[in-house]
């Protein structure tokens, strides 16, 4: 399996996680989220949630980040952060999760990195959406 992520990337990552989530555009729920993810190759890419007038037509900040990374053409991501800076911890929804697991590294680890209390919590996205289904399930 690749190494999680040092502790000063997860630090990093969540800097741009943070950073990234003050150009969330939030008029409806007033909850920002940023996202930053380090690629296979060692790219950062980070995004925001972006609401929408039709409310269900808004995109959270994980998928805003991953549809950024896929259109760049990344395929594998090391690491997620996620962070909302009106609560302590924020961790992915349902649909984001199943998001993420579609671009594991090709060992099939992903790590999502969470505020944590004194320092950024790693987890796996193993840890988060456990007998997942993915790509791999429709290999034949
Ligand atoms: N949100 C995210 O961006 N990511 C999550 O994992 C949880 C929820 C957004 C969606 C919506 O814009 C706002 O947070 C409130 O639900």
């Amino acid at each position: 399996m690749t190494e999680p992520v040092t502790r000063e990337m997860a630090e990093r990552l969540m800097a741009a996680a943070r950073l990234a989530a003050e150009h969330a555009y939030v008029p409806y729920s007033n909850f920002p989220v940023g996202a930053a993810l380090l690629t296979s190759d060692g790219s950062i890419i980070t995004g925001a949630n972006i609401e929408n007038a039709s409310y269900p037509l808004s995109v959270c900040a994980e998928r805003v980040t991953i549809g950024t990374a896929a259109a760049a053409g990344h395929r594998h991501i090391r690491a997620i952060a996620v962070t909302a800076p009106r609560v302590p911890v924020v961790t992915p929804c349902g649909g984001c999760r199943q998001v993420i697991n579609e671009f594991r590294m090709p060992d099939g680890s992903i790590s999502v990195i969470l505020e944590g209390e004194s320092e950024p919590e790693i987890l796996s996205i193993d840890d988060l959406l456990p007998r997942s289904f993915g790509p791999r399930d429709l290999e034949n």
